[in-house]
């Protein structure tokens, strides 16, 4: 069944069963290999994108179920403010060793601070929490949000 979805901005149209999950729509129907394939059952994180700016694991969101909703990908991370800022605090803390979950994680990050621009160390690492990270990267990622946030100190927060 062919399916039109907005993807970064651009109208997209995929000829896909109704059941695929966005993931797989991205990455082997569109060719977008930026969202990575991690545990596939939605315990991971490593496959976010947002769907009307709110942060989705693509691997549990069927093709059917987008329907108008905007799909951005970490591909589109660099065209807002705040997508760019966290790359350079993500440079800025030496936040990545192998990289795999980094697009999850900066698209989770990207969606938090949509929605809370000043996060606590907490609120952080609760709205983290559900992106796994194997090299255990997560005081060097609580550092770099809590950089764009404007709170340099998380220490003790
Ligand atoms: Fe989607 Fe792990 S690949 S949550």
């Amino acid at each position: 069944m062919a399916y039109r979805l907005s993807i970064n901005g651009v109208e997209r149209e995929v000829d896909v069963p109704g059941d695929m999950p966005l993931l797989w729509v991205l990455r082997n129907e569109l060719g977008m290999v930026g969202t990575k394939f991690g545990c596939g059952v939605g315990l991971c994180g490593a496959c976010t994108v947002h769907l009307d700016g709110v942060a989705q694991r693509s691997c549990s969101v069927p093709v059917s179920a987008v329907g108008e909703k905007k799909v951005a990908t970490i591909e589109a991370l660099a065209e807002s403010e705040t997508g760019r800022a966290l790359q350079q605090a993500w440079l800025d803390e030496d936040v990545m060793q192998c990289g795999y979950c980094q697009a999850g994680q900066l698209m989770n990050a990207t969606a938090l601070l949509a929605r809370n621009p000043q996060p606590s160390a907490r609120q952080i690492d609760a709205a983290m929490s559900g992106n796994i990270c194997r090299c255990a990267c997560y005081t060097r990622i609580r550092e770099a949000i809590a950089q764009v946030a404007g709170k340099e100190d998380t220490a003790n927060v």
